[in-house]
């Protein structure tokens, strides 16, 4: 037992351990910290179940277009505890980007962004950016229709933003279409770039929040002025403050242990999502349905009219960004309760109605195809002739049924076709595939003259 301690005592002498994390685990943290101050916490363990899960999933997962898909389906059907993995890998995304939300509108309602915490709220800004940004280039990664269309469309949007569009969408994708230098490009976001803004950002964070010291608990009428606040706040804990550890962390401690093993729980229970099929670069889609934390901003701009779409996908950013960031210092004193803040109650609450409800639109995606659907079935196939048969087959194959009803089956983003011959001859269906029109691609360079009459003629056998 000596032995031990005395061996403890030379490593800790001659690394510092002691010294460095001593103050961090025992630094005063103002009394009546509340469960509502746990959402910071449960997104940094949130974090490192992905680091950890990610690192595992890279060793099988291979980044190129020709790979990506069979090496992620060996993964989740082959690989001992593969399936789980990804589900953890998944769900635990989900989380992460619930925790963060919460952790700031939570942030938001005490006003803990004001004097001195400025910095603080400035990087979580940054972190919550980039935290969107892995769901989105995760997405890619499946490398299956849904995410593949996902970022096409990130792409289109990003082309239109005035002079430096072509360059952005470049940027982004790696060339001008989107192909495995996209692929190469977006793993090299997901895995390097964006976990190094990460880390680094994460490490500032929580700098700052031992330097600044956590905020206290609001009290109406008790208000922040950058004159005396901290002179106060030392007095107030030095008067009441409590360690960090136990008496708060405790909490910390519990609920992040409690989302780690809800993440599991469903990952076990419920797996990853399916991988839609391989993407066939020679269709795109006009709007694909996305993972569904990006769902709210895919239908925000799907339910924008075009015109306005082509400013607001430049605007609508940019100025989410700038208020985001201009907040504390719009406002970094005064009155931090939510008592007193109607105002920033209401606004946070409307925020919140927004996006949830862009989302159920979302979800009932009339306007997004459906990339569930299923290929036909005999009984909706009126003819056993070969051409109709094949017909049939071209489709479900070429995507049209992911946008069209034909019977039961099929989306609903166009007109439905079960008896589209009765409207329009021969001559009108074959423009409208050719030419595509609204939120229907062109078809011309992608079905052959054979296989146009085989569509037809299976359009046309369904009277
Ligand atoms: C991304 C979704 C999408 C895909 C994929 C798609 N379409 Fe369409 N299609 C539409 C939309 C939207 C319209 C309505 C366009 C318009 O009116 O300008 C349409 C219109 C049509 C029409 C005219 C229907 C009418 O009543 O006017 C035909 C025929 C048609 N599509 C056939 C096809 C075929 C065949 C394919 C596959 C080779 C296909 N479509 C793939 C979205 C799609």
């Amino acid at each position: 037992m000596n032995k031990l301690k005395q061996i403890w005592r030379w490593i800790d002498d001659r690394s510092g351990f002691s010294e460095i994390f001593m103050p961090l685990i025992k630094h005063p943290v103002p009394p009546g910290a509340k469960w509502s101050y746990v959402f910071g916490s449960a997104t940094l363990f949130c974090l490192v179940l992905q680091v950890i899960t990610g690192v595992a999933l890279s060793l099988l997962y291979q980044p190129s277009s020709s790979d990506a898909y069979q090496s992620l389906q060996f993964i989740t059907h082959q690989a001992a505890f593969g399936r789980t993995l990804r589900g953890i890998h998944y769900f635990g995304a989900s989380a992460m980007i619930i925790m963060v939300g919460i952790h700031m509108i939570r942030v938001y309602i005490t006003a803990a962004y004001k004097y001195p915490r400025e910095m603080a709220w400035i990087s979580g800004v940054i972190l919550l950016f980039m935290t969107i940004a892995m769901g989105f280039t995760g997405q890619l990664l499946r490398w299956d229709s849904n995410g593949v269309w996902s970022s096409v469309v990130a792409a289109e949007q990003l082309g239109r933003v005035p002079f430096i569009g072509k360059w952005l969408a470049r940027l982004l994708l790696g060339g001008d279409t989107i192909g495995g230098h996209s692929l190469s490009r977006f793993y090299a976001y997901h895995v390097f770039i964006i976990p190094a803004i990460i880390f680094l950002f994460v490490g500032y964070h929580l700098m700052l929040v031992i330097r600044n010291g956590i905020s206290e608990p609001p009290k109406a009428g008790r208000p922040v002025d950058p004159k005396t606040y901290r002179k106060w706040y030392k007095e107030l804990l030095e008067k009441s403050g409590v360690p960090f550890w136990p008496y708060a962390a405790w909490r910390d401690l519990l609920f992040g242990a409690l989302v780690i093993i809800a993440i599991i729980g469903m990952a076990v229970a419920f797996g990853p999502p399916e991988l839609t099929q391989p993407p066939d670069p020679a269709i795109i889609y006009a709007t694909p349905k996305p993972d569904w934390y990006m769902l709210s901003i895919f239908s925000l701009f799907a339910l924008m009219p075009p015109n306005i779409e082509s400013y607001m996908i430049v605007i609508g950013p940019v100025l989410t960004i700038i208020i985001l960031l201009a907040l504390p210092f719009i406002s970094n004193k005064g009155e931090r309760s939510p008592i007193r803040r109607p105002w920033a109650i209401f606004g946070s609450g409307c925020v919140v109605v927004f996006i949830f409800s862009l989302f159920l639109l979302g979800e009932r995606s009339d306007w997004s195809p459906n990339f569930k659907a299923k290929p036909l079935n005999a009984s909706t196939i009126h003819s056993t002739d070969q051409h109709v048969v094949h017909g049939a087959s071209l489709f479900y194959k070429k995507g049209c049924l992911y946008c069209h009803k034909v019977g039961e089956a099929g989306g609903m983003k166009g007109p439905d076709l079960s008896h589209v011959y009765t409207r329009l001859s021969e001559g009108e269906m074959k423009i409208r595939i050719v030419n595509g029109g609204d939120d229907m691609p062109a078809y011309g360079g992608i079905l052959s003259k054979k296989d146009m009459e085989d569509v037809i003629a299976f359009l046309k056998s369904r009277k």
